[in-house]
C-alpha cells in the first residue's frame, strides 16, 4: 500500500476553542507600557482603537478562550485546512527525514491571516464599530481584513507599505474588489505619513503609525493588527490544533517544527499546541522560526521594550527589536519586513524553547522553486524562509542517518508575488543584509524604557 499525500479533517473538527499560552510561560508575563508615561498600559490605554472583546483576550490569563460560532461559521469556508506529506520533495532530496506541511494557502486571501480577521472583524461588529483601519506588509494581512470586513458589514481602510504598494498591484485589487480602500504608505493624509516622506518605500512600522493614527481620531474606526499582538497569535492557534489531530492520523509525531517569523503569527499559530505539550513534559519537540537577513529581529535584535510603530504612538512592548524607526530594505518577503516580533515569540526564544535562523533573499527563492517543482505548490516568500530551514533540517537527518519528522507551516502562497520570481529567474534579486553600522544605529535609537532582566 502506497502511504497517503493528504490528511484532511471534516468540519467539525473546526477547534472550538484558541490556545492562550500566556499562562504557561515561565514568570510573570512583562506588561505593554503606555508611551507617554511608560508605567504599564491598562486597557484604558488600548480602547480608544481595539474592542474590548479583543483586549480581554489580549490579557487573558485562561488556557483556552472559546471561538464564537459565527466565527467558527466563516471558518468553515476553508477550515480545516488540510496536511500534506512532501513525499517528492523528500525524493528529490534523498532524505529519510519526513516531511509533513500545513497548507494555510487554501484560504481565500491566500494566507493565514483570515484566521484572526475574521475573529477582529467579528468583535468590532459586535462593539458597533462601522470602520477597520490596518497596515499591511506582504498585501496578505490587507487582504485578509478586507474580506472579513465584507463578511461583517464594515468598511475597511488598508495603508499598504509603498515597496509592496508597487510590487503587488493585484494584491491592491483584490483588496479593492473586497470592497477596501488602499493608500500607498507612507501617505500625505496622516500627520505620521507625512514625517516619514524620506521613506518612500515605506516600512511595517510607518503604515501602522498612519493607521493607528486614523484610529485614534475617529470614534466609528478601530484599529486592526494583523501580528505580533496576544490576541493575533491567540486567533492562530486553530492551525497548529488541527495539526496536531492531522499528525496523529498521520502516526507520526514531529521532531522539529519550522515556521516563518515576520510579527509572529503564524509561527506562534502553528507552534503554541505543540509548545504546550512541550511544556507539560508530554514532548520534546524542536522549534525553528526563520527569518530574513534583511531584517533579523530575532537572531540579531535587541531584548528591550520598544514602540511597535515608527512614530512612536503605540504602547511599548518587551521585545527582540531592531529599533522602531528601522527601515529594512525592500525584499520581496513583505511580511517579514517588521523591526520587532510578538513579545510571547521573542520570551519563547530568550527561555530557549524556540532557535531563530536568518536566511538571505536568495536562498529562501531557491528553496521556494526547489519546493514548486516537487510539490507543485508557488509559497509566498514569507514560507520560502521556512521552506529553507525546512531543507536543512533534512539534510542534517541525511548526514546523520536520522528518520527526522519535520513539520513546516506553509503559511501562503505566492501566487501575488510572481514579480519576485521574476525577479530571481533573471537573476536580478540581491541579497541585503543587516550590518554593524544597522546595529549600531538601532541601539542608539532604543526609547528610554526600563530594561528588561
Ligand atoms: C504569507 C505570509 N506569511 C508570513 C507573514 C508574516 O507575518 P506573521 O509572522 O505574523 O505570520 C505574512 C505577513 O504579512 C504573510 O503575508
Amino acid at each position: 500500500m502506497t502511504e497517503p499525500t493528504k490528511f484532511t479533517l471534516t468540519e467539525d473538527r473546526i477547534p472550538t476553542h484558541w490556545v492562550n499560552l500566556l499562562p504557561d510561560l515561565p514568570g510573570e508575563p512583562l506588561p505593554p507600557l503606555n508611551p507617554g508615561t511608560m508605567q504599564p498600559a491598562g486597557p484604558d490605554d488600548l480602547t480608544p482603537i481595539f474592542p474590548m472583546a479583543l483586549i480581554g483576550q489580549e490579557v487573558s490569563t485562561d488556557p483556552v478562550v472559546e471561538i464564537p460560532d459565527a466565527v467558527r461559521e466563516v471558518y468553515k469556508l476553508w477550515r480545516p485546512t488540510p496536511l500534506f506529506r512532501a513525499h517528492r520533495l523528500e525524493r528529490e532530496l534523498d532524505t529519510p527525514a519526513r516531511i509533513y506541511y500545513k497548507y494555510e494557502g487554501v484560504s481565500p486571501a491566500g494566507s493565514h491571516k483570515p484566521n484572526s480577521a475574521v475573529a477582529q472583524a467579528y468583535a468590532n461588529k459586535e462593539a458597533g464599530v462601522e470602520r477597520l483601519v490596518t497596515e499591511t506588509g506582504a498585501g496578505q494581512w490587507g487582504s485578509a481584513l478586507a474580506l472579513a470586513s465584507s463578511l461583517f458589514g464594515l468598511e475597511c481602510l488598508v495603508y499598504m507599505v509603498g515597496a509592496s504598494y508597487d510590487q503587488k498591484p493585484y494584491r491592491r485589487a483584490m483588496m479593492e474588489s473586497w470592497g477596501a480602500t488602499v493608500i500607498r504608505s507612507p501617505s500625505d493624509t496622516t500627520e505620521s505619513g507625512r514625517s516619514q516622506a524620506a521613506h518612500p518605500t515605506g516600512s511595517l512600522g510607518i503604515a501602522i503609525s498612519e493607521a493607528v493614527e486614523v484610529a485614534a481620531n475617529d470614534a466609528g474606526t478601530n484599529y486592526a493588527l494583523g501580528s505580533v499582538l496576544n490576541h493575533v497569535c491567540l486567533h492562530q492557534t486553530v492551525i497548529g490544533q488541527e495539526a496536531l489531530a492531522q499528525m496523529e492520523m498521520a502516526g507520526d509525531e514531529p521532531d522539529v517544527v519550522v515556521g516563518c517569523v515576520g510579527g509572529g503569527s503564524n509561527f506562534a499559530g502553528m507552534t503554541f499546541p505543540f509548545i504546550r505539550r512541550v511544556l507539560g513534559g508530554e514532548a520534546r519537540t524542536r522549534f525553528v522560526a526563520a527569518e530574513p537577513a534583511a531584517c533579523p529581529t530575532l537572531t540579531r535584535g535587541v531584548y528591550h521594550y520598544d514602540f511597535g510603530d515608527t512614530v512612536g504612538l503605540t504602547p511599548l512592548m518587551p521585545m527582540y527589536t531592531l529599533g522602531h524607526d528601522f527601515v529594512p530594505p525592500p525584499v520581496h518577503a513583505g511580511g517579514l519586513r517588521y523591526h520587532g516580533d510578538s513579545p510571547i515569540v521573542c520570551a519563547l526564544v530568550k527561555e530557549g524553547l524556540v532557535e531563530a535562523r536568518a536566511y538571505r533573499q536568495n536562498e529562501t527563492f531557491e528553496a521556494a522553486l526547489r519546493f514548486a517543482r516537487t510539490e507543485a505548490i508557488l509559497p509566498a516568500p514569507e514560507p520560502a524562509h521556512a521552506i529553507r530551514a525546512v531543507i536543512e533540517e533534512a539534510e542534517a537527518a541525511k548526514q546523520a542517518g536520522e528518520q527526522r519528522v519535520i513539520l513546516l507551516n506553509l503559511c501562503g502562497h505566492g501566487h501575488f508575488d510572481m514579480s519576485a520570481y521574476e525577479a530571481y529567474l533573471a537573476g536580478k534579486l540581491e541579497d541585503p543584509e543587516f550590518s554593524e553600522a544597522d546595529m549600531q544605529a538601532a541601539l542608539e535609537r532604543l526609547p528610554d524604557a526600563p530594561a528588561i532582566a
